[in-house]
């Protein structure tokens, strides 16, 4: 049985993260990780956001029937390529993408693409976007709602010992555990491409965070090969992060204001 303490309470980790909003672009070292936190509403409002995508990108747009789904993709996509941007030095509109064969967005360029590795993610009002120099990385934001189809969610994404470990979480606190498990699995699917085919086991891992007592910014482990930290980036939101790295990575944690990416 796991022992069960403070550190269930999913709201704690992250409470402590100093989110920094830099005047100017960051250095980004070798065996560091930046993580952009995105207000997506914020950068809607700054006008059509479309003049930066590329033609296929507004196609692609355009074929989301959704209409929040388009605005959040139109949004994420106008983030991405201003980050990216700023980094290697070109326009938004210059950068260009290729995928990979289950659709991981990388730089076209493959040069580019060895030095500077990213990966976005998107839920509810935010966006995370994670850049590393040359690790493999995947991110994911996933927002605590109520599991509608809780039982079958379990059935479904969890193997039969990492639902022991969920099971033992009081109820109060199981919704947020069992999304932040999500976040770990969606995140080393990411980082390795496949997406939610990989199928990271969690269970030493949730075993080992959820018997720790003291609540931290974040927590950081290794799962699947993977160096991983899940942290909630905002109330209401859980987030992890993988990355293909041996030893530990320094994480930053950044906010991007479109009034401050022209500086940057
Ligand atoms: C891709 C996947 C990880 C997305 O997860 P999600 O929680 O729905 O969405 P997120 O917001 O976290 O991530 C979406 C972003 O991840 C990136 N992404 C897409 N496919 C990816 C992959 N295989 N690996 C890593 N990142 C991927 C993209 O940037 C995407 O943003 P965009 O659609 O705005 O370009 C999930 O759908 C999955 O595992 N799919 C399996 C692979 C697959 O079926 N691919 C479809 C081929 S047609």
């Amino acid at each position: 049985m796991v022992n069960l303490s403070l550190n269930m309470r999913n709201e704690q980790v992250g409470r402590g993260l100093d989110w920094h909003t830099p005047t100017s672009l960051p250095a980004l070292e070798a065996g560091q990780a930046h993580v952009w936190r995105v207000r997506l509403e914020a950068w809607r409002e700054q006008g059509d956001l479309r003049a930066i995508l590329t033609e296929d990108e507004i196609a692609r747009a355009q074929r989301l029937r959704i209409p929040e789904k388009r605005a959040d993709f139109v949004t994420a996509r106008a983030a991405l390529r201003t980050v990216l941007a700023s980094y290697i030095g070109l326009t938004p509109r210059q950068v260009e993408l290729a995928y990979l064969p289950d659709g991981k967005p990388q730089l076209a360029d493959p040069l580019m693409a060895a030095r500077l590795q990213f990966n976005l993610s998107h839920s509810g009002e935010w966006m995370l976007l994670a850049l590393s120099r040359g690790l493999p990385l995947g991110v994911d934001i996933e927002r605590i709602h109520p599991l509608r189809a809780q039982g079958w969610a379990l059935a479904q994404l969890f193997n039969r010992a990492e639902r022991e470990v969920l099971n033992t979480v009081p109820q109060a606190y199981r919704e947020a555990a069992f999304i932040a498990a999500w976040t770990l699995k969606e995140a080393v699917g990411k980082a390795d491409g496949r997406g939610i085919r990989a199928q990271a086991d969690t269970t030493d891992l949730l075993q080992a965070w959820f018997s720790q007592d003291e609540a931290q910014p974040y927590r950081y482990g290794k799962l699947a090969g993977y160096s991983i930290a899940q942290f909630n980036p905002a109330p209401g939101y859980c987030a992890a992060l993988a990355l293909a790295a041996v030893q530990p990575v320094q994480l930053r944690f950044l906010n991007l204001e479109k009034a401050r990416i022209e500086t940057v």
